[in-house]
């Protein structure tokens, strides 16, 4: 019996790999890095599964697969997908949902009080044996407490950092083109905002929108412009929906107090000036990374990948309209 042909494009946990290669001819690619597009386009050639992570899907990719039935992305975002071109095609779209929504929240959180309280900055200064005497004003930094969160987007993640505020007695406010139900508004002590009043109110921004037309620099100079000259951003969601020029040039100028970046407009590309700001936080896109959840997304994907090529419903299809 001829199995179908599957394509991973990074080096997953062991024993997701080995539940694929039970029911399916799986290639790996080894490297833990970016593939070549000729590489990519070529292992696509014969394929009716891929698998991947942050990989672009392009139309012109699609072209080259012409076997292909189904993309099960290891992600929940999938902006890198060209979900419109696979739906024509009739190739179905799976993501991760669920599974990484505490770990991200928590990374978003980790960041909002490392740039608060400068954690990054004092370690350096340790780091560096710059600790000659303890100071009265060294490192004086900002207050979680009983300040006022502003939420964009409440999804899943923006739901669960809105939870974690509720531990440091945090007002938290929201907006978002939907809004929940007033027990869920309950539940969270979430106060839906409109989104002037987000922007003006907040003492931490922080952002759970996906990337999509609508959502491209949602944050752009006029909406710095409406935060605080104490108010701190961080972003978790996707570079591309802040303006990253207009960013710099709010912090670089002290429109705003700091940030807490983890995604980027041109990753891995950073702005250089930001490189040198000592009020804000990077981390290299890690939001999802820790080892029980970066093993979860992959197992979700690989069950969605399975049901897919076996005809059945996978558990979180991007675009089910395809079986319509
Ligand atoms: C992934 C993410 O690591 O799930 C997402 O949308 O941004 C991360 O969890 C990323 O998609 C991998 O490229």
């Amino acid at each position: 019996m001829n199995l179908p042909k599957v394509f991973i494009t990074r080096p997953l946990p062991p024993p997701v790999v080995e539940r694929i290669a039970t029911r399916c001819d799986v290639e790996v690619q080894p490297e833990d890095a970016p593939l070549e597009p000729a590489r990519l386009a070529e292992a696509c050639r014969d394929i009716e599964g891929l698998m991947t992570s942050g990989v672009r899907v392009s139309q012109e990719l699609l072209e080259h697969a012409p076997r292909l039935r189904v993309i099960a992305n290891v992600g929940v975002g999938y902006d890198n997908i060209d979900v419109a071109a696979c739906t024509r095609r009739r190739i179905l779209v799976t993501n991760t949902p669920d599974v990484l929504t505490e770990t991200t929240a928590d990374l978003a959180f980790a960041l909002l009080m490392a740039v608060a309280r400068r954690l990054v900055e004092s370690d350096r200064f340790v780091r560096e044996g710059r600790w000659h005497y303890w100071q009265w004003g060294y490192f004086w930094g900002a207050d979680l407490f009983r300040k006022t969160l502003g939420v964009y987007g409440l999804g899943r993640i923006g739901k669960a950092v809105a939870r974690r505020a509720r531990g440091f007695s945090m007002r938290v406010l929201y907006c978002d083109i939907v809004r929940p139900s007033p027990a869920l508004e309950q539940e969270l002590g979430a106060q839906f905002v409109d989104r002037e009043t987000l922007l003006r109110e907040a003492d931490f921004l922080t952002l759970h929108v996906p990337l999509t037309p609508e959502t491209q620099h949602l944050i752009g100079a006029r909406e710095l412009a409406m935060l605080k000259p104490t108010a701190f951003l961080i972003n978790t969601a996707r570079g591309q929906v802040v303006d990253e020029p207009a960013l710099v040039e709010a912090l670089q100028s002290k429109q705003i107090a700091g940030a807490g970046l983890d995604v980027f407009e041109q990753e891995p590309h950073i702005h250089p000036v930001l490189l040198g700001l000592p009020n804000v936080v990077l981390t290299p896109h890690v939001g999802s990374a820790t080892s029980q959840t970066r093993l979860a997304m992959a197992m979700l994907a690989a069950e969605n990948l399975l049901a897919a090529l076996e005809g059945r419903r996978p558990p979180t299809p991007v675009n089910p309209e395809i079986y319509t």
